[in-house]
């Protein structure tokens, strides 16, 4: 199996997550949101895995993002869905924090698109 090699993509100052939890933003031509819980920034998709609610309404909390919808949540960490929902985990993707600034990692994008 080959490694995917990560290319970096600025997409807003971590300024922008100070005063908000989620941001829609889209990168390379895909919707997603920037999560911060606490200190720890998160990309991933937009778009509710189980019914596709839009998950920018939704709560951030403990580490778990809320849907609005049937207010399951995903564990930011590894995607998974609360207990009893029929669903795949939540799709994210590697963000880094450069000179004040997030990064997501666009490879993985493009990755989870094929
Ligand atoms: S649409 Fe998100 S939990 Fe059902």
């Amino acid at each position: 199996m080959t490694q995917e090699v990560a290319r970096w993509v600025e997409v807003l100052p971590l300024q922008r997550l100070a005063d908000q939890a989620i941001l829609c933003v889209r990168v390379e031509a895909v919707d997603m949101l920037l999560v911060r819980d606490g200190e720890r920034v998160f990309a991933c998709e937009r778009a509710c895995p189980h019914e596709q609610a839009d998950l920018s309404l939704g709560r951030v909390a403990g580490g778990r993002l809320s849907c609005p919808r049937h207010l399951a949540s995903f564990d930011l960490n590894d995607g998974h869905i609360s207990p009893g929902w029929p669903s795949r985990p939540l799709r994210r993707y590697p963000t880094r924090i450069r000179d004040g600034r997030i990064w997501v990692d666009a490879a993985a994008i493009e990755s989870a698109a094929r």
